[in-house]
């Protein structure tokens, strides 16, 4: 491969790289492109530092990944520039909410969720609001051959609403009953059903496909009967082990696979505004991975 001037540095031993020595206004050359993928088939997630971005740049560079998809009723989230597919992640400073504050892929409750998500930090809070990531083949690895065999005859039912609710998402302690009954109202019906463990198309690795808020419970389960072996696997997703955690400074842009990593966006900037941008391209599903007769 031609030098392109890129640096790749890993930031833990499974999770996370930042890559350095590229200008993202430029378009992408593909010998560029084929390091930034391969960086992120290695490591789930890539950041870059020093970027002075318009939506319409950052939009150019995420479409070179996939196509940028619209999604015009998951959330509170609106276009910007006239550009509907980047999308604001805004918490003013009094906002109860903060948005991704719990271990998750980014629109898991769909049958076809995001590929790459693209965020750039626009205001950032002067401390906290980081954004952790952890490595879902990590998880899926460090698991027993027992549980891994028990995983793989499993698949989880992904709920949109949950995202909204002070009961399963421990994260969002400042919203009310009556906000999760409106979210479950305006979100009715959108949840997706997906395999626990799946195969990375590109990669090849297993993955464990579980977040501990969007899975509601396992397929033809209770929610009750699930949630023990959930909460172990929320434990095991949050091992710092199999996490990094990315401090954003202005000009910072992360990207990040959501076949092979779950990310959480802190919540430990209460009183200040923060504002990111989030466009989201498709590209090839999680394969089926083998089950056992
Ligand atoms: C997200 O969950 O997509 C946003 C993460 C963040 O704001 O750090």
């Amino acid at each position: 491969m031609k030098n392109t001037g890129i640096t790749v540095c890993p930031l833990s031993a499974y999770t996370g790289a930042e890559i350095s020595g590229i200008d993202l206004r430029e378009p992408l050359e593909e010998e560029a492109y084929l390091e930034i993928r391969q960086a992120i088939n290695d490591w789930g997630a890539v950041f870059f530092r020093d970027q002075v971005l318009t939506p319409a740049q950052q939009l150019a560079f995420a479409r070179k990944f996939g196509k940028s998809e619209e999604d015009t009723h998951v959330s509170n989230m609106t276009g910007v520039d006239g550009l509907p597919e980047v999308k604001e992640v805004l918490r003013e400073a009094g906002d109860a909410r903060n948005i991704g504050g719990f271990w998750h892929m980014d629109q898991s409750f769909y049958d076809l969720p995001s590929c790459f998500s693209v965020l750039y930090g626009r205001e950032l809070p002067p401390i906290g609001g980081d954004t952790m990531f952890s490595h879902l083949s990590a998880a899926h690895d460090s698991l027993s051959p027992g549980l891994q065999r028990t995983l793989e005859r499993l698949s989880g039912v992904h709920v949109r609403a949950h995202a909204d609710s002070s009961e399963i998402n421990s994260a969002a302690s400042g919203l009310s009953f009556d906000y999760y009954v409106e979210s479950c109202k305006r979100f009715a019906g959108i949840e997706a059903t997906h395999p626990i463990i799946a195969r990375h198309p590109e990669t090849g690795r297993k993955v464990l496909y579980f977040s501990p808020v969007y899975t509601d419970r396992f397929e033809g389960w209770t929610r009750d009967e699930s949630l023990p072996l959930m909460k172990y696997l929320t434990g095991v997703l949050g091992k710092p082990e199999h996490t990094c955690r990315f401090r954003w400074e202005q000009g910072s842009m992360a990207m990040w696979d959501n076949r092979a990593v779950v990310h959480y966006a802190l919540d430990d900037y209460g009183g200040h505004r923060r504002l990111m941008h989030r466009v989201t391209v498709d590209g090839p599903w999680l394969e089926q991975s083998e089950k056992e007769s």
